[in-house]
């Protein structure tokens, strides 16, 4: 009998790895999915924390990372052994950590949230009363302390792609601009960015913001993230002027090395049942990266659904 193969895909991919898959999504959406799936194999054209994520979530699955070098630098700046020394000296503090996150880093976890839940996730911790230590994205952490004057410790690390997103380019290109305009954004970009922006959050909420767009279709609109999604934006509203924020004057470029090493070679290989099998996780390392995982999952259904 032939195994049923189960392809998913990152906004951040390219429009024809985006033609592959049975799923296009943000992490959150990619993650439910991959749960649910009746698949025996999941090829995972994103990086290596979400077939991980995969793979703790549908155990029963092979999960297949197209290119072994899809990783994240959310991930690669984040030293395990200094992170739990750090988990150690905030011993009443919950750890809320993002998703681009290892397995391990997930297991010294309390919370894992996505960019589109972190709001609500910490502001129900807070509302309980509850001190928050957050990791490992320096800047996402900046921005929530500064947009809800929380006082979390932060880890230090930062997406080298949305990093390179600079106030001075922007304010450069605005310049620019004669009549309205608007900048959205995603918060993995550095504060100062951040708070230029008419709208920050997760991928697929920048795109439902671009969908439901009902201001003057002249007017542009700078899109603080990754470049493969401005194809998803520009084939739901042809009708805009979207343009890539600025990462330095004139410079319209960002792009993540890790989710474009996904090429239509390496998925086909995928496909077929060749790559990197999310093989190495123990089940003691899987169960407890994935409680964290749920906790959210449970979340989101609760608040979401
Ligand atoms: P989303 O959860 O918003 O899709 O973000 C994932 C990511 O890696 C952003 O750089
Ligand atoms: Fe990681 Fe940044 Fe690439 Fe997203 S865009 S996968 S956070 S390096």
């Amino acid at each position: 009998m032939s195994k049923r193969v189960v392809t998913l895909a990152h906004y951040y991919t390219t429009p024809e790895i985006q033609g592959m898959a049975d799923k296009v999504g943000d992490s959150l959406e990619l993650s439910l999915f991959a749960r649910d799936a009746q698949a025996d194999i999941i090829v995972f054209a994103g990086v290596r924390f979400m077939a991980e994520t995969a793979k703790i979530l549908n155990p029963q699955a092979e999960v297949i990372l197209p290119d072994a070098g899809s990783t994240c630098s959310l991930v690669t700046q984040t030293d395990v052994n200094a992170l739990r020394a750090w988990r150690e000296r905030h011993t009443d503090y919950v750890h809320v950590s993002y998703i681009n996150s290892s397995a391990e880093h997930k297991a010294l976890s309390d919370w894992i949230v996505t960019s589109r839940n972190v709001d609500d996730i910490i502001a129900h911790l807070y509302a309980e009363g509850k001190k928050v230590i957050f990791s490992p994205d320096r800047n996402m952490g900046a921005y929530l302390n500064y947009q809800y004057g929380y006082d979390m410790p932060l880890w230090s690390a930062v997406c080298e792609v949305h990093d390179k997103f600079n106030e001075a380019a922007l304010q450069a290109a605005f310049a620019e601009v004669e009549g309205p305009y608007s900048l959205i954004a995603h918060p993995e970009s550095p504060l100062p960015v951040l708070k230029q922006a008419h709208y920050v959050g997760s991928t697929s909420g920048m795109l439902n913001w671009v969908k439901a767009y009902q201001g003057a279709v002249t007017a542009p609109i700078f899109v603080a993230t990754e470049d493969g999604i401005l194809f998803n934006m520009s084939q739901a509203r042809p009708d805009l002027d979207l343009r890539q924020a600025p990462i330095y004057a004139g410079c319209q470029c960002n792009s993540c090395p890790y989710m474009k090493m996904n090429t239509i070679e390496a998925v086909r290989r995928a496909q077929a049942g060749e790559g990197t099998r999310i093989d190495y996780l123990s089940p003691e390392q899987m169960d407890a990266a994935r409680l964290p995982i749920e906790r959210m999952l449970e979340f989101s259904q609760r608040y979401y659904a």
